[in-house]
């Protein structure tokens, strides 16, 4: 899935937290949003899910105007995100978890109850051992170790058979092992699925990302490869000169 977005504006009073941002993230791209506290990133997520009306300017999925569909609509089209925040369902236990978010994609009213409670078991006990949670798939949600808890949402998010993955700070708090073993899944990701994600571990998301986008007060100062990005020195000034 295409994502672009044009001259995107959100205002929350007298403060701008994204200003005329047009970003083009191509099918199958993957693609890094960075920039410090308080930047607009989360809100250019919230912006192009349909989680909050822009001010101003307009959202495109596949070249469709989307931005007076409701979040559900787009997610219908295929989009999926996590939430900086956990959103799990904190009483049910991993597996069950994971069975809701594959029972509720789209489609699977196809088949007969019997078939499709066979389907999502399967579905379930695959996704539990791609994510090394087998072993607490019967503990709740809200009984598991930070770092379970994150992989669980991005396997949760996943399990929407995605066509365009929007991460928030996936990684936040994660240890080192934690972290690679998601940077592993998220390479396993299928080469059509479109991803963008924010994160502040700058070498996660160089690791990951083909292309980075620089947010800093809602403006967007820079949109490059990698490299481009590193050595552009607005970039070095509001945002890797203070990460050292
Ligand atoms: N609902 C809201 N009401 C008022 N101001 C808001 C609201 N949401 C965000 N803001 C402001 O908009 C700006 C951008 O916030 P946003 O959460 O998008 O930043 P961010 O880049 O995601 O930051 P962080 O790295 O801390 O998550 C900030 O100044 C923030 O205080
Ligand atoms: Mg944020």
């Amino acid at each position: 899935m295409r994502i672009s977005t044009e001259g995107l504006t959100v205002r929350f009073g007298a403060v701008a937290a994204l200003s005329q941002v047009s970003l083009e993230v191509a099918s199958g791209e993957r693609r890094g949003v960075i920039g410090p506290n308080g930047a607009g990133k989360t809100t250019l997520f919230n912006a192009i899910t349909g989680d909050l009306a822009p001010s101003d300017g307009r959202v495109r999925l596949d070249g469709r105007d989307v931005s007076r569909l409701p979040s559900w609509r787009r997610a219908r089209l295929g989009l999926s995100r996590t939430f900086q925040r956990s959103t799990l369902f904190p009483e049910l236990t991993i597996a069950e978890n994971l069975a809701l978010a594959v029972r509720s994609r789209g489609g699977a009213w196809r088949f007969w109850p019997s078939r499709l409670e066979r389907a999502v078991r399967l579905e379930v006990a695959e996704r539990l051992a791609a994510t090394g949670l087998a072993a607490v798939a019967r503990r709740r949600a809200a009984d598991i170790s930070h770092g379970e808890q994150r992989a669980l949402e991005i396997e949760l998010a996943l399990a929407a058979r995605p066509r365009a993955l929007l991460l928030d700070e996936p990684m936040a708090g994660l240890s080192g092992g934690e972290r690679k073993a998601a940077l592993e899944r998220l390479r396993s990701l299928p080469a059509e699925v479109t991803l963008v994600i924010v994160e502040h571990d700058l070498d996660a998301v160089f690791a990951i990302a083909g292309r980075i986008s620089v947010l800093d007060h809602g403006v967007l100062i820079a949109d490059g490869s990698p490299a481009e990005v590193r050595a552009d020195p607005r970039v070095q000034e509001v945002y890797l000169g203070h990460a050292g």
